[in-house]
């Protein structure tokens, strides 16, 4: 959380053991055992895990909850830009991007700051000066009063934002066809003076693997660092596409962490064409795991920086027509497979095994007739239950609908196991288990079921040779019709 902190960063363990947030409960006996978040296992490996914030979500319990539990950073979405801070110039506002300051703050999150110099949201006024020595007024006023009022607060900036074209040239903003090649090291220059403890970074997308664009920058740094120009960081932004994670990302982070910078994965989605479905879901989950065990393995790299939240509001779909579903939680803030792939990858003990075993087993008894008692559905949920399983474990997977007319706040799924099954880890719920008898909570951020919605969660298992379905459940103390 500060400033100065060294690299690699400490392990954050106290925060770790501090932070019970109700996402992922271990179950076996009562009570529960202290859940897991994505937040305590980047604390306790010492890595940054942050996400883009629009702050007029916040209103949004789901939004705030996932926001408040699963992140130990933060950097505004859009409020830090130029066109939102200074507009006009010389008038800056600085409401928005106060609001996820002061956000940062009241959570104890790091505040990373985006982005200081970048054509894109950039006002006519910038592109409309008439001289270079005007821009180069202008530029240099905008880092200094922007980087200056969050001094102690943002711990590293992108000075810097999308210089580089995908063949290695010079992007030709407003910046380089003015000021030319020198206008990068005037502005780190300029930050470094308005905040000398901030670290400084340089940011772009298409940079994550090895090739022109990724090397365009790397020579950069080299020769800043050669001269002595203040440079301590480079972000690569990661917006990927499933299937797509380049192969040489490790080397290529690690190539520019042995020039002496810090780097750190700083806009993180993985789009999919969209309709999702369950194989992309499954893809996308391998691909953010894959990110997250290369900055793992890389100790300079700070951390990961998802783009966002949910894929309600994910930038992806505007920009890229016909693709999205590129972030973590789904539009209606379910975790998506990605989320249990993330926490896996970061050393969590929360993850799903893929059986290793090839079922070979038939087991036994294979429930095909119903219960004798139907379910006495009281017609105000239904619960659908399906497992994937192998010789002795299984994963279950649960969706609960809401079938009434008003909405729930707060759940209790109750069910009995009859084959002896025992629950080891469960998902977007906290779930315990006493003898046969299992109670699944829902977590912080899935606690409401809107009429006709429905929250998914699952678990880890083992069971003993036959694994037959539960054959009732109850949600809140009522009976549901089972699927
Ligand atoms: C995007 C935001 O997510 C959108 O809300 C906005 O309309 C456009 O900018 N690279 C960056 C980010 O550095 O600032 C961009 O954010 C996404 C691409």
């Amino acid at each position: 959380m500060t400033p100065t902190r060294t690299t690699p960063r400490a392990p954050r363990v106290a925060a770790a053991v501090a932070t019970a947030a109700l996402l992922i409960g271990t179950a076996f006996a009562l009570p529960s055992v202290a859940a897991t978040t994505l937040k305590s296992l980047a604390d306790a490996k010492g890595k940054d895990i942050g996400f883009a914030l629009d702050p007029n979500r916040l209103s949004e319990s789901q939004y705030k909850a996932i926001a408040d539990a699963e992140f130990n950073l933060v950097v505004a979405e859009n409020a830090m830009k130029w066109d939102a801070t200074e507009s006009s110039q010389g008038n800056f506002t600085f409401s928005a991007a106060d609001q996820v300051a002061n956000y940062a703050q009241t959570t104890g999150k790091e505040l990373y700051g985006h982005t200081l110099v970048w054509h894109s949201q950039l006002p006519g006024w910038v592109s409309n000066l008439g001289t270079a020595a005007q821009l180069t007024s202008a530029m240099n006023n905008h880092i200094t009063t922007v980087a200056s009022r969050y001094q102690g607060k943002v711990t590293s900036w992108d000075v810097v934002n999308e210089a580089f074209n995908d063949d290695g040239s010079r992007r030709q903003s407003v910046f380089q066809q003015k000021l030319g090649d020198g206008y990068i090291e005037t502005a780190f220059r300029t930050a470094r003076a308005a905040d000398p403890a901030a670290k400084l970074c340089i940011n772009d997308y298409s940079t994550d693997g090895v090739n022109s664009k990724s090397t365009a920058i790397y020579n950069l740094v080299r020769d800043f660092k050669a001269r002595g120009v203040p440079i301590d960081c480079v972000g690569f932004q990661a917006h990927l596409i499933v299937g797509q994670v380049p192969s040489t990302m490790q080397q290529n982070l690690q190539r520019f962490a042995d020039l002496g910078v810090d780097v750190r994965i700083t806009e993180l989605d993985i789009r999919m064409s969209t309709p999702s479905d369950s194989s992309k879901l499954a893809a996308q989950a391998a691909d953010y795991s894959r990110v997250f065990q290369i900055c793992g393995a890389v100790s300079r790299c700070q951390g990961v920086t998802l783009w966002g939240i949910t894929d309600k509001y994910s930038w992806i779909p505007d920009v890229f027509p016909g693709e999205g579903a590129a972030l973590v939680w789904d539009n209606n803030y379910n975790a998506k497979p990605a989320y249990n792939a993330i926490a896996t990858a970061l050393g969590g003990t929360t993850g799903t095994p893929t059986p290793t075993v090839t079922p070979t087993v038939t087991p036994t008894v294979t429930p095909t007739t119903p219960p004798t008692t139907p379910p006495t559905g009281t017609g105000s949920c239904r619960v659908a239950y399906s497992v994937n399983q192998w010789n002795t474990g299984f994963t279950g997977n649960v969706t609960v609908t809401n079938t009434s007319s008003t909405p729930v706040n707060g759940w209790t799924l109750a069910w009995s196991f009859s084959g002896g099954q025992s629950i080891s880890q469960a998902w977007s719920s906290v779930t315990t288990q006493s003898g046969s008898q299992v109670t699944a909570k829902n977590a912080a951020w899935n606690a409401s079921i809107p009429s006709n919605g429905s929250v998914q969660f699952g678990f880890n298992a083992s069971h003993t040779g036959s694994n037959p379905a539960p054959s009732a459940f109850t949600l809140n103390g009522a009976a549901c019709t089972v699927a």
